[in-house]
């Protein structure tokens, strides 16, 4: 258990936009930051970060939080490793309330798992770095290939020793359990007992978006074809390959400057790039870009650069990948080595500078480059240039913006000498075919529009009991500390006397009034905190509940607070309604909720006595309970008076 004094301490110090903006390109806009949402494939930015209110808010997926919900959501972490999280970034030291070694064993999964990654990765280095067998066989061998030690280090390659269990004996050595060293892959049960799945190669730890190690691939030495290349860490509950991109967090924010992304095939790839000056690049690590991947790139730039050896055979087994990266709504460009060079290859042999312009120099669009590869190819074959045409077409139908799919088709038009009319067509009709497929591109969404706050007033009663309750804690957390003019009924004087107090004072003062409570329990722990920070003289402020050390209650006013342009403009633009907003008239809309609650809950006391009285044999009570019944018939009717209608 994290003490709640450090959770208030990590709370107060954190900056959400700089942790929100590692995962999302944030642009400021009035008082809040908006991007695009990275839980959805959104093409018009609707996620906002709120700072003065210490919140997101994602429009898209209906998402919204707090910084510590929001990395529990992106990076699949649990509250006290989110926490633990903010806390290593803010250099806040955690002293857990519990005994280390039961919360050791109360690990979760993936906390063990990565803790034995870390171990691991700590003992392939220093078994390269320290160990002779290590610096004459391993660092030897990125030495000749020509890596420079910092870029070594800065890629924490490493060793496994070529002996069968030095990594278990170490591992159990420092108190970890075999198990979790068998379930990260990093040690195979054999025949003849367990042992290191590595041993032999050269290591590469693959890194999650945050930086922390969550698998290895392992390069052998030999030259032996009979061997894998490489070998890579098993899937577990820390490592989903489909998700992972190698290089991705040295990557990401040169991603974010220079608005583009590198893609190449392999490790090695990535290390020479960095090596040579280029930053923003990551490997799909030998398997086929999936579709998660190219979303996580699409988080931070729209823009990506594919990095081909020119091997013919390879470029064409690569179209279908790159159709997939269309259909996600980013610009692809290519290029393609000379002499079947790899970007690895490729580095050494020119220099940094060179290398760097060539990348930028010779990258074509991928469309035109695949026209023109196709058109090469089919040149006087008829038959071809029919598949060809189909071929070309499937791409440009995968665009799901349709003014960049008409200008592609334009382009088309030209390379190919076919008339664009016929392509169009063509086109058109893939985009029927992936229609019914259930495979449509995603279309561009419109800016998100929002009904009126306000809800017509015939619906004013029907809306559930939880949706009452919650507005009212809506209002109080959005409005607690404004103001507002309500009459109040002076008891000395018999009159009605305009007074002046706060939101907050008055809904909860009500609240009491006919001794109601909420019943949802994390609503009315919320209307009870806060009545208890006024009695104390204090008026919670905007981050109060949004960073409260109660996850709940945190989870719920991030949900309740709302964005100060909850109306869109394009509401109002299209349908041409005005809606009153709650600023306009905040007393009315605090009346109205209030009052709104209270008929409910005097209904209900009504037929409560109602069915009492039916059951009642005891003259005394009768008289008591028709006493009660009077009154509260009295209050049912101002309150109908009120919402100007005949409530039976
Ligand atoms: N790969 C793999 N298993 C193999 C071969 C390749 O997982 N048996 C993956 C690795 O992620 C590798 C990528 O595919 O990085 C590209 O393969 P390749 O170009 O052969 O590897 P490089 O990283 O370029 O390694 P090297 O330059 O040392 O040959
Ligand atoms: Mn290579």
């Amino acid at each position: 258990m994290i003490p709640r004094e450090v959770i208030d301490q990590i709370m107060h110090i954190t900056v959400i936009e700089d942790v929100i903006g590692d995962y999302v390109q944030l642009k400021k806009a009035g008082s809040a930051y908006r991007g695009l949402s990275p839980f959805t494939n959104e093409k018009t930015p609707s996620f906002y970060v709120i700072p003065s209110k210490g919140i997101f808010k994602c429009f898209s997926s209906g998402k919204a939080g707090n910084v510590v919900t929001f990395l529990m959501e992106h990076e699949k972490l649990s509250y006290p490793e989110a926490l633990k999280m903010l806390a290593q970034r803010y250099n806040i030291e955690i002293v857990e309330e519990r005994p280390s070694e039961e919360a050791m064993q109360e690990r979760s999964e993936r906390e063990s798992l990565l803790a034995v990654s870390q171990f691991a990765n700590e003992f392939f280095q220093r078994s390269m770095w320290d160990d002779e067998d290590g610096q004459a066989i391993a660092l030897a061998y990125f030495q000749e290939r020509g890596f420079r030690d910092d870029i070594i280090r800065k890629f924490q390659l490493g060793y496994s020793p070529d002996r069968s269990d030095a990594l278990l004996k170490a591992a159990q050595q420092a108190g970890f359990e075999k198990k979790w060293l068998v379930a990260a892959g990093l040690v195979k049960e054999g025949e003849h007992g367990a042992f290191d799945f590595f041993r032999g190669r050269v290591m590469f730890p693959i890194r999650d978006v945050s930086g922390r190690v969550i698998a290895f691939g392992g390069r052998t030495l030999r030259t032996d074809k009979k061997i894998a290349k490489y070998f890579n860490s098993p899937e577990s509950a820390l490592y989903n390959k489909s998700r992972v991109l190698y290089g991705i967090h040295l990557a990401k924010n040169q991603m974010v400057k220079e608005d583009r992304c590198y893609l190449v095939e392999g490790y090695t790839d990535v290390v020479a790039m960095h090596q040579a000056g280029v930053e923003n690049v990551v490997a799909s690590s030998g398997t086929s870009l999936t579709e998660d991947q190219v979303r996580l790139i699409k988080r931070y730039t729209p823009n990506i650069v594919v990095l081909y050896d020119g091997d013919p055979a390879g470029i064409r087994a690569s179209f279908r990948g790159i159709n997939l990266i269309l259909k996600t709504g980013l610009n692809v460009r290519v290029v393609l080595f000379p002499d079947g060079d790899d970007p690895d290859s490729y580095s050494k042999k020119v220099c940094s500078e060179e290398f760097r312009s060539y990348i930028a120099e010779a990258s074509k669009d991928f469309i035109s480059f695949k026209t023109s590869i196709l058109a090469e190819e089919a040149a006087g074959d008829p038959l071809k240039r029919a598949a060809m045409i189909t071929d070309v077409v499937e791409s440009v139908a995968m665009i799901p913006d349709a003014i960049k799919r008409s200008v592609y088709i334009q382009e088309c038009s030209s390379l190919l000498g076919i008339d664009e009319q016929v392509l169009l067509i063509e086109t058109n009709k893939h985009l029927r075919k992936q229609t019914k497929e259930g495979g449509a591109p995603q279309q561009d969404v419109p800016p998100i529009d929002l009904p009126p706050v306000i809800q017509p007033r015939d619906r004013e009663l029907e809306v559930s009991a939880l949706a009452q309750e919650r507005d009212l804690v809506r209002l109080i957390l959005n409005y607690g500390r404004l103001p507002v003019n309500i009459e109040l009924h002076n008891i000395v004087s018999d009159e009605l006397e305009s007074s002046q107090i706060t939101v907050a004072e008055y809904l909860l003062f009500e609240l009491q009034d006919e001794a109601m409570e909420l019943h949802d329990p994390v609503l009315r722990r919320l209307t009870q905190e806060y009545a208890r920070e006024l009695l104390d003289g204090q008026l919670p402020h905007d981050r109060f509940f949004s960073q409260h050390a109660d996850q709940a209650l945190a989870q719920l006013s991030a949900e309740l607070l709302s964005f100060p342009y909850t109306v869109s403009e394009n509401w109002t633009l299209r349908h041409n309604i005005y809606p009153e907003t709650e600023d306009m008239n905040l007393g009315k809309a605090v009346k109205d909720c209030i009052y709104r609650l209270k008929l409910r809950h005097v209904m209900v006391m009504i037929h409560s006595i109602e069915e009492e009285l039916k059951a009642c044999r005891e003259n005394e009570r009768i008289n008591e309970l028709f006493q009660e019944k009077l009154r509260l018939d009295h209050v049912k009717m101002q309150l109908s008076r009120y919402f100007g209608s005949t409530i039976l």
